[in-house]
């Protein structure tokens, strides 16, 4: 998968810096060369022989290092790769990439480079949410730097939250996907996925079945054809894959926001389950029971985001997908969604409690466009997600 691929590691300090042995032997098994590259803090945690044992190569640690610099000089290191991944990444050399700061080998290679760059975090989870560093996130990916995690779980330090490097897997998952040559590489694609909540007090609020699974399967599959993927999810059950840019909110009209926020974009897929209604009058205090009768809630319609976007005037992206999950009727119900929505395509399905679709792992959809409906066979959600991607390849490369 990542055959001829060159990618330049940067290790840096932390506990977690010996995950980046074994990034390095997963990246090897599938055909990619790596060249480490060891901080000050990542030499108190992994050894420089050991990296440079699994590595098959000399590790760079100095940015004065004579013999180095004569074999290849550190500009020439920096661009010496088709990706540049900092895992362990501490806060520390976060703080230094988005200032741009370059005194040390690694900040200076960060500062030097032309390729791309994927950062996996790892550090404290109050040094996490400090701030100072949600602040240099926002810098970083704001120049175009990629994120993978981090995870959230019990610490080294012994605390808990987010913080923890992200598994190896997902940090292989993510480098893939930055370095895939496939059809929708260049393409950046919107994807909507998961329940909305809509709050009726700041404990309540009306929210939907939805597990996310279809709009992440959505996400993987554009993914893994190479497109930038902006995954906006609501709180959704399942996990959003590795290596798309998560937007998480809660309200249908946050969910409005972000998708704008996210245009102009080649495709969208509109796979959440958004709320129709929500709560106008909504209280900013817990409801209590009351000896003077039930509370009375009032309601006002949702955007329907689907909508909004296939009837734009300017910026529509070329090709917009909808989702339609019915129980009866499903061609025709779908058909007619499609011309009320203005969108181009609808993937409908019918989720009556007999096709054991909703919770199941398996779907079995209709696919309406201008050309008719088109009845694919049953089969896994991964698998419908990922003909989907396909389809919508073939339809954008037009
Ligand atoms: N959708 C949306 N914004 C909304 C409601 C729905 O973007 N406020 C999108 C969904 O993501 C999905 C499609 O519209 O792609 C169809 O959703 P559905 O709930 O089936 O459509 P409704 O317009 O609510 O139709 P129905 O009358 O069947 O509920």
């Amino acid at each position: 998968m990542l055959a001829d691929k060159r990618i330049l590691l940067i290790i840096g300090g932390g506990i977690a810096a010996y995950k980046a042995l074994d990034l390095i032997r997963r990246l090897q098994d599938q055909g990619a060369t790596v060249t480490p590259v060891l901080t000050r803090g990542g030499e108190e945690f992994v050894t420089p022989l050991s990296v440079s044992a699994l590595a098959g190569t000399a590790v760079h640690r100095d940015l004065f290092d004579l013999t180095t610099e004569a074999e290849m000089g550190h500009i020439q290191l920096s661009r010496s790769a088709d990706l540049v991944v900092v895992a362990p990444a501490t806060a520390d050399l976060m703080a230094k990439m988005a200032q741009g700061l370059a005194n040390d080998l690694a900040s200076t290679l960060l500062l030097a480079t032309d390729t791309p760059v994927l950062v996996a975090p790892a550090m404290n989870v109050r040094m996490w949410e400090h701030p100072a560093t949600q602040r240099n996130i926002e810098t970083l990916k704001a120049d175009g730097v990629s994120f993978v995690g981090p995870d959230e779980g019990r610490m080294a330090c012994g605390e808990f939250g987010p913080g923890r490097l992200a598994e190896v897997e997902d940090i292989i998952a993510a480098i893939s996907a930055q370095l895939s040559d496939g059809p929708l590489q260049g393409k950046r694609i919107l994807v909507t996925s998961g329940p909305t909540h809509e709050p009726i007090d700041p404990v309540r609020y009306i929210a939907n079945r939805s597990s996310g699974a279809q709009g992440a399967a959505m996400a993987r599959a554009l993914r893994d054809l190479g497109a930038e993927v902006v995954f906006i999810t609501g709180p959704a059950t399942v996990r959003p894959p590795e290596g798309v840019q998560v937007v998480a909110v809660e309200t249908a009209q946050q969910m409005s926001e972000a998708v704008e926020a996210a245009l102009p974009v080649a495709a969208g897929v509109f796979a959440a389950a958004v709320s129709d209604w929500r709560v106008l009058n909504a209280s900013d205090r817990k409801l209590k029971k009351s000896k003077d009768g039930l509370p009375v809630m009032e309601f006002a319609e949702n955007p329907d985001i689907l909508k909004r976007v296939s009837r734009m005037a300017t910026g529509r992206p070329p090709l917009v997908v909808g989702f339609a999950a019915e129980t009866n009727d499903v061609v025709e119900h779908a058909t007619a969604k499609r011309l009320r929505k203005g969108c181009d395509w609808i993937v409908a399905n019918d989720v009556s409690p007999a096709t054991g679709i909703m919770g199941g792992s398996e779907n079995a959809v209709v696919l309406i466009s201008e050309e008719g409906a088109e009845t694919w066979p049953r089969m896994g959600k991964d698998d419908v997600a990922r003909q989907l991607a396909e389809r919508m390849a073939v339809a954008l490369a037009q």
